[in-house]
């Protein structure tokens, strides 16, 4: 086994940091740094402890969706992780607008974040609000019109395209709706594609965990055509984690599924936060996907309007109520 996600994760702290941003987002008194304090809640009556197992949701409860026991000392590379004070993403005053007088579309407006390593966090908001604009800025697939966005302590905006296409390689996953996988290759050359690409040796060990881990075994031959939908989003998933990134990106990964392949996918993404510390931000419109969650944002207008921490379904139907009184 190699390095833990969480050993790959920027030397937060440290290192390659030296441009880090300053942290935006306000600390909630019931953390230390931004980190959780074990058995801590916000004094929110709806909060989950995300400590106790007990309070695991019942996608997670599901034996066959249940995460192996844990090796010893993987669980303390996550907890090295979150143990830091460093957020991993920071986003301040972004602004997105598309096209120009008349079409002008303003579809970011002084977007300040900033995402804790280790965490799942979920983006919710009507269509429309910006979640994708978001997704794609953070993770580098677009510019913003104004504003700046530093991952792994290192401000992507003013990057040039050799520069940031070398950091999403190496510290980012992304996962889409549709699970963009490319047909010619098998399961297996869809996942190890982005090493592929850059020219970097597979680590088997972890890939077959990895694999193990999404339930494809006994699919790396098959071609996405021969895969069900569940099976494809897997492989985007193992994709997205294969290289260890930093963080991953998830924009609606259940959004073309099921409701078993759902629960499936978005048990894996907890488990790799979980088990090894990944960091995930993902967009979803389901409040129970949303539930697993650390943390919950919401978009409406361009502009988070909602920060939710440790949310229950019911505290987060309650917030989109408020934001699409209509869809409710
Ligand atoms: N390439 C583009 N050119 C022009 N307008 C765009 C472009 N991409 C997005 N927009 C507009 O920006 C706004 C935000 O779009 P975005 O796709 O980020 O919304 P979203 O929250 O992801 O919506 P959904 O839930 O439907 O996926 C929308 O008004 C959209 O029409
Ligand atoms: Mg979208």
């Amino acid at each position: 086994m190699g390095r833990l996600v969480a050993g790959r994760s920027p030397p937060v702290g440290g290192g390659r940091s030296s441009a880090r941003e300053p942290m935006t987002a306000a600390v909630p008194p019931h953390t230390v740094g931004g980190v959780k304090r074990p058995g801590a809640t916000s004094g929110n009556p709806n909060e989950r402890n995300t400590d106790d197992p007990a309070s695991a949701t019942p996608a997670l409860r599901d034996p066959l969706l249940a995460p192996p026991p844990r090796r010893p000392g993987r669980r303390d590379g996550a907890r090295r992780a979150m143990s830091t004070l460093e957020p991993v993403v920071v986003a301040e005053k972004l602004d997105r607008r598309y096209g120009e007088g008349e079409t002008e579309v303003h579809a970011l407006r002084d977007v300040s974040l900033a995402i804790d390593p280790g965490k799942l966090t979920a983006v919710m908001g009507p269509s429309g609000s910006g979640k994708s604009t978001l997704m794609h800025i953070l993770a580098g697939l677009d510019r913003p019109s104004g504003g700046s966005v530093a991952v792994a302590g290192r401000t992507i905006t003013s990057m040039d395209d050799g520069d940031l296409t070398r950091l999403r390689r190496e510290h980012i996953g992304f996962v889409f709706q549709f699970f963009n996988l490319l047909p010619m290759l098998t399961a297996e050359e869809n996942i190890v594609l982005p090493l592929s690409i850059a020219g970097e040796r597979v680590d088997r060990k972890w890939l077959t965990e990895l694999v193990e881990r999404v339930g494809l075994a006994d699919r790396l031959g098959h071609r996405p055509a021969e895969l069900s939908g569940g099976q494809q989003q897997r492989v985007a998933v193992a994709r997205s984690l294969v290289t260890r990134p930093t963080v991953v990106f998830a924009d609606e990964p259940t959004g073309n599924l099921d409701a078993r392949s759902s629960a499936e996918i978005l048990a894996l993404l907890r488990t790799a936060s979980d088990a090894y510390g990944q960091t995930i931000v993902m967009v979803t419109h389901d409040a129970r996907a949303a539930a697993v969650a650390d943390r919950v944002l919401f978009l409406l207008d361009g502009r988070i309007v909602i920060d939710l921490h440790g949310a229950t379904e019911t505290e987060i139907l309650g917030s989109m109520g408020r934001l699409e009184p209509a869809a409710a």
